[in-house]
């Protein structure tokens, strides 16, 4: 597990105060994030794909999707289902905006709310790239809401001590994959 990319991240966001000042203090409500946007890279989203097996009949939710590239990725590649959920309104457009560039608006859906308010018993994968506390807090949702079978796929943060199925090392990075298992 390495703590670099979120570092990296945080730092990002410690140089834009008064961009964000200047947002909270015209239209936009302040967006609470518990994770900055971090892009996965290209390479470590096949990595995660191939390593949770992800094909034709399934439902992928990336929790907390970013610009949407996990989920149109798994659409266009394999003709998966995608949704994409992201606190950030901004986020949400961009992801949309990439779907309809990619060709793959019908097949996908962007949606903003909070990702430990979201419905996601109808996935069968589930993508994350969030932070080790935030895997920690949402782990009884994902076990409780999720069938049993779904395959759950984390960039770099692993779930303490629920021992995941497979590792793997793309590059730098690190991803995880676990399985939801029988009630
Ligand atoms: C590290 S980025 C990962 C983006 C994308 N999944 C990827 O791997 O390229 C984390 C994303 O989570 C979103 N996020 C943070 N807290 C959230 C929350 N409580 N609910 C939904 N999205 C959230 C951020 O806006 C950001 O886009």
């Amino acid at each position: 597990m390495t703590r670099r990319p979120l570092l990296i991240a945080l730092a990002g966001s410690i140089a834009v105060p008064a961009l964000t000042l200047h947002a909270q203090t015209t239209t936009d409500a302040p967006v609470r994030r518990d994770v900055p946007f971090v892009p996965t890279p290209d390479k470590v989203v096949a990595g995660m794909l191939k390593l949770a097996n992800v094909g034709a009949k399934d439902v992928i939710y990336d929790l907390g999707s970013g610009d949407g590239r996990i989920v149109i990725s798994a659409v266009k590649e394999t003709g998966a289902r995608g949704v994409g959920v992201d606190i950030d309104p901004q986020r949400i457009s961009e992801a949309r905006e990439n779907a309809k560039q990619a060709g793959v608006s019908d097949r996908v859906k962007f949606i903003q709310g909070d990702l430990f308010k979201a419905d996601i018993g109808d996935a069968t994968v589930v993508s994350l790239y969030l932070l080790p506390d935030v895997n920690m807090k949402l782990r009884p949702k994902l076990l409780h809401d999720l069938k049993p079978g779904t395959r759950i796929v984390s960039h770099a943060f692993d779930m303490g001590d629920w021992k995941p199925k497979a590792t793997e090392k793309v590059g730098n990075s690190t991803i995880y994959l676990w399985v939801v298992p029988e009630k």
